[in-house]
């Protein structure tokens, strides 16, 4: 029997020395050294022994079995600390790579702009009010004057949904739903999107207008050239020389355009400004009768003015952008500049 305790003992020893894991050596210790293991199970037929033989194996199993443990334990921690210093390779921090910044949103530039357009005409008395982008023919052309097959249409090329429903090609439409649903004085601004089939560097199917509209008694012209001076002024700067010149539109009569001197050359003239020295920057006019005939005003006893102005030209003049596509592109590096 003690020839059985020697083999059970170096079968044993070659097996923890085989492991590889800390699972594989619990389950020696269980397969020799637990309630039922193979050391448990020698030790029970000590009594088939002679009583003179017993304390002989007795002590011997007893030093087989704590060598077993210390052996066991001693791979145990050993297992332990290989499977940490496995993980700390693996899962090391190299603190000299570069940080994966935090990037902020910014205000897009074509939102500052009409912001700062916004913030303008509020101090001069105007509220913003907003109409839908997809509208009736009838509020496109017809009631701002522009009747079926007139030529006048033909300025501004439609997206029809159907016969008489497009996506609005400007935003002088919410001059008259405000007007039908509004008894003067009026004066509101009106932001917002608006289509036409156009697509190069200075035109994208979309884009941006904002409309401004005052109507009472008693306006001229005179405030009209007064209130658009104030806000370019404002908006360009206090040296900024500008022009009023005789334009058509057939919602408003007389109808203007307003230029700027060219913001890059300063009207010496370049590409910009085609070598003009000056830069049309937006549509304006006295309210046609004919539009108040539409929404119900005697055109006796009310004027106004309206004018119309495209963002993304105002912000590409601001910020001297050549490429109207840059604003929908989304690109961080281009919107992070402002
Ligand atoms: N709606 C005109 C356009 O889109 C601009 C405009 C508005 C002109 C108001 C006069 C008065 O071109």
């Amino acid at each position: 029997m003690i020839g059985a305790l020697e083999e059970l003992q170096k079968q044993a020893e070659a097996e923890i020395n085989r492991a590889k894991t800390e699972e594989e050596i619990l389950a020696i210790k269980t397969k020799y050294l637990g309630r039922k293991g193979l050391l448990t199970h020698l030790l029970r037929n000590i009594k088939e022994l002679s009583p003179d033989e017993r304390p002989g194996f007795g002590k011997r199993s007893n030093e087989v079995k704590e060598a077993l443990s210390e052996q066991i334990e001693n791979s145990i921690k050993e297992k332990a600390s290989q499977k940490k210093s496995k993980a700390l390779i693996c899962e090391k921090i190299d603190v000299t790579l570069p940080g994966r910044g935090v990037k902020h949103g910014r205000v897009h530039p074509v939102v500052q702009v009409l912001e700062e357009i916004c913030r303008i005409f509020m101090k001069l008395g105007f509220s913003t009010v907003e109409g839908p982008e997809i509208e009736l023919d009838y509020y496109n052309f017809e009631a701002l004057n522009i009747p079926k097959n007139h030529p006048a249409r033909d300025m501004q090329d439609t997206f029809y949904i159907e016969e008489n429903i497009v996506l609005r090609t400007h935003t002088s439409p919410v001059q008259v739903r405000i007007m039908e649903k509004h008894r003067p004085p009026v004066r509101i601004l009106s932001p917002g999107r608006v289509y036409r089939p156009d697509s190069d560097i200075t035109h994208t199917p979309m884009f941006h207008q904002i409309e401004g509209l005052l109507v009472d008694r008693g306006v001229t012209f005179g405030d009209l050239k007064g209130a658009l001076t104030t806000f370019i002024k404002q908006f360009f700067g206090d040296a900024t020389a500008l022009r009023f010149r005789p334009s058509f539109f057939p919602f408003t009569e007389p109808s203007a355009e307003v230029d700027i001197q060219c913001v890059m050359c300063h009207g010496a003239g370049c590409r910009v400004c085609g070598h003009s020295g000056w830069l049309e920057i937006l549509g304006a006019g006295m309210v046609d009768p004919e539009v108040f005939k539409n929404v119900g005003y005697d055109a006796e006893e009310f004027t106004g003015f309206a004018f119309g102005l495209g963002l993304e030209r105002i912000a590409m003049l601001k910020y001297g952008i050549t490429d109207i596509r840059l604003f929908f592109e989304n690109d961080w590096r281009f919107l992070e500049q402002f």
